[in-house]
């Protein structure tokens, strides 16, 4: 077993038959699907919210029941990957593009548990690019506002890339907006800066995730380790 699926496997055990759930997307999230997908077939009454179409197909391949977000107003629970964790349990999400709508699915859960291995275990986020879901329209004018606002905020003219998709053309979420990634190095107060960009109009979301996350399960070579921020 890989330390992805110890940390999935673990995720698991919090899932009780009847819980509407938060299915995240990426490689860890996989994992908990499949398990989601397991204990359906075992009988078990379960729905899941998925937070990206290609999280909705795997979920659908393994029989999961669907339900929109807007059909339920409770969310036991939702487990999801990340690309980064700092000891305070802050996130950076949106390496794979689904950040808007793992955010909206996290922030509405009663409990988000984040699955990932222990690389994305770090002492502060930043060295991964942090991606921002920006409207399509005035995008230039966005990215603009933006390196401005990093300026402002003493991060210095980082490296901001339009994401690119590798078969030609910009990358477009599930929503239909463009990600910027944007390669900060450090991020001193996570809070701050998500607070900062979303005040941009054009900016939908940022990937950083402050004060939602309930635990955090790493998986490692041998086992998991869990922090619990809440
Ligand atoms: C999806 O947008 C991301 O937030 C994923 O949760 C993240 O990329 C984790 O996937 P990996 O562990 O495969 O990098």
């Amino acid at each position: 077993m890989t330390a992805k699926e110890r940390a999935a496997t673990a995720a698991l055990e919090l899932v009780k038959d009847r819980m509407p759930l938060g299915l995240g997307t990426g490689s860890p999230a996989k994992h908990f699907i499949d398990g989601v997908g397991a204990k359906v077939a075992q009988g078990w009454d379960l729905k899941g919210i998925p937070t990206s179409q290609a999280s909705a197909d795997q979920a659908e391949s393994v029989s999961i029941p669907l339900i929109e977000p807007d059909e339920t107003t409770i969310i036991d629970l939702a487990v999801d990957g990340a690309d980064e964790a700092d000891p305070n349990g802050a996130l950076i999400k949106g390496g794979g593009g689904a950040l808007l709508r793992e955010k909206i699915i996290a922030q509405a859960a009663k409990r988000f548990i984040v699955i990932a291995d222990a690389s994305k275990d770090v002492p502060q986020l930043g060295a991964f690019p942090l991606p921002v879901e920006i409207d399509r329209f005035g995008w230039s004018l966005t990215v603009k506002a933006i390196r401005q606002t990093l300026a402002d905020l003493d991060y210095g003219t980082p490296d901001l890339t339009l994401r690119a998709q590798e078969e030609g053309g910009f990358f477009l979420s599930d929503g239909g907006h463009y990600v910027v990634d944007m390669a900060l190095g450090r991020i001193a107060d996570p809070g701050l800066l998500d607070k900062t960009l979303t005040m941009l109009p054009g900016v939908v979301t940022t990937g950083l995730f402050v004060e939602l996350t309930g635990s955090l399960v790493f998986g490692t070579a041998d086992g998991v380790s869990v922090r619990h921020l809440t």
